[in-house]
């Protein structure tokens, strides 16, 4: 995750973590990321309550949620190369780490609009923004929005939720996403932690937008039933760096972490189809690479050895989420 934008919000970060933590302040960030934790855990409660737990997230969560988002992205410029995007709306925005994200993927983007209902989550989004060298940045327009309640927004190219959706009632998905996809110029994007919980609410959204009339443009090949069998669940994985406060605060070692991520890309328009998604790590071995992928006719397991020589240097290039 070495992008210009994240560099540049980990410089911010890093500069605020003075601002923020003193050694004995410290125990209690650590305390707060325990306690953000553990709600998100049991997905249950109001997740974020104190100013602490909003400061923790900056540091223990939102790198995660970039990076997820980042990739995200990529995935769909990946899709669809020239898809112009100038204007995104991030739903459910907490901090802005969203935006942080589509910036560095979209140079014509000109306009952002962010609905979020936490009034000081948005106030240290706005922070983070004052720090930015980005105009389209500092121009963006952040708006208190209960999004369980009906509301007007104006269309946008690109419209994205990241993590919020799963923190909504059920209830309230359907007419959400009504809302949402009648302000989608393009495309439509979900990303929600890669858990069986997480990916059984994207199958539930999944369903909410073909109905709408959506087009699946990733990560599933087709918009037939989802092939894969009870237990298992559809997600892909991102690498995070750990800054030192982000490990203290964890009581982490390691100076990564892997993000676990689940998704939905959902456009206006049919575009060509994929034939196939890497849906595991590949297995490489030496002379042969075995994948398993999603595909129309299901789940498959496929081995490419030299001797399939073209197609086995282009499979051996795959990686856990790629397509071909
Ligand atoms: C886990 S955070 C995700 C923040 C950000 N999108 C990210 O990826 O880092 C979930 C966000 O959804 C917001 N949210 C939850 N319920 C909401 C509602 N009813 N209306 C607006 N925002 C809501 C929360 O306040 C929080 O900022």
């Amino acid at each position: 995750m070495c992008s210009m934008m994240y560099s540049q919000l980990g410089k911010i970060l890093e500069g605020l973590q003075e601002e923020f933590f003193s050694s004995k302040k410290q125990v209690d960030f650590a305390k707060a990321f325990e306690r953000i934790s553990a709600r998100y855990r049991a997905e249950s409660g109001f997740f974020l309550q104190t100013e602490e737990e909003r400061k923790a997230y900056l540091f223990t969560r939102l790198p995660g949620t970039f990076s997820a988002v980042s990739k995200v992205l990529e995935e769909l410029v990946a899709r669809c190369p020239n898809l112009p995007i100038q204007s995104f709306l991030d739903v459910g925005a907490g901090p802005g780490t969203g935006m942080w994200a589509a910036l560095e993927l979209f140079n014509d983007l000109e306009k952002c609009t962010l609905l979020e209902k936490d009034r000081l989550f948005m106030e240290l989004g706005k922070e983070l923004v004052k720090r930015s060298s980005s105009s389209c940045i500092q121009k963006a327009v952040w708006k208190s929005c209960d999004i369980e309640k009906t509301f007007e927004v104006d269309s946008h190219d690109l419209v994205l939720l990241s993590y919020s959706i799963g923190e909504l009632k059920e209830s309230s998905w359907a007419p959400l996403l009504q809302i949402l996809w009648k302000a989608t110029n393009k495309a439509l994007v979900i990303v929600e932690p890669g858990t069986p919980s997480g990916y059984a609410k994207l199958m539930k959204i999944r369903e909410i937008l073909k109905n709408l009339g959506g087009h699946i443009w990733a990560p599933c090949p087709h918009a037939l039933s989802c092939p894969l069998l009870k237990g298992d669940w559809c997600h892909f994985s991102t690498r995070v760096p750990r800054s030192s406060i982000h490990r203290q605060l964890k009581s982490a070692d390691l100076g990564y972490e892997d993000e676990k991520f689940s998704y939905l890309i959902f456009g206006k328009e049919a575009i060509s189809p994929i034939q196939a998604r890497v849906i595991r790590r590949p297995l490489k071995h030496s002379g042969h690479v075995e994948l398993i992928t999603c595909q129309e006719e299901g789940i498959k397991k496929e081995i490419y050895s030299k001797k399939d020589k073209e197609t086995y240097k282009q499979r051996k290039k795959l990686d856990w989420g790629d397509s071909f």
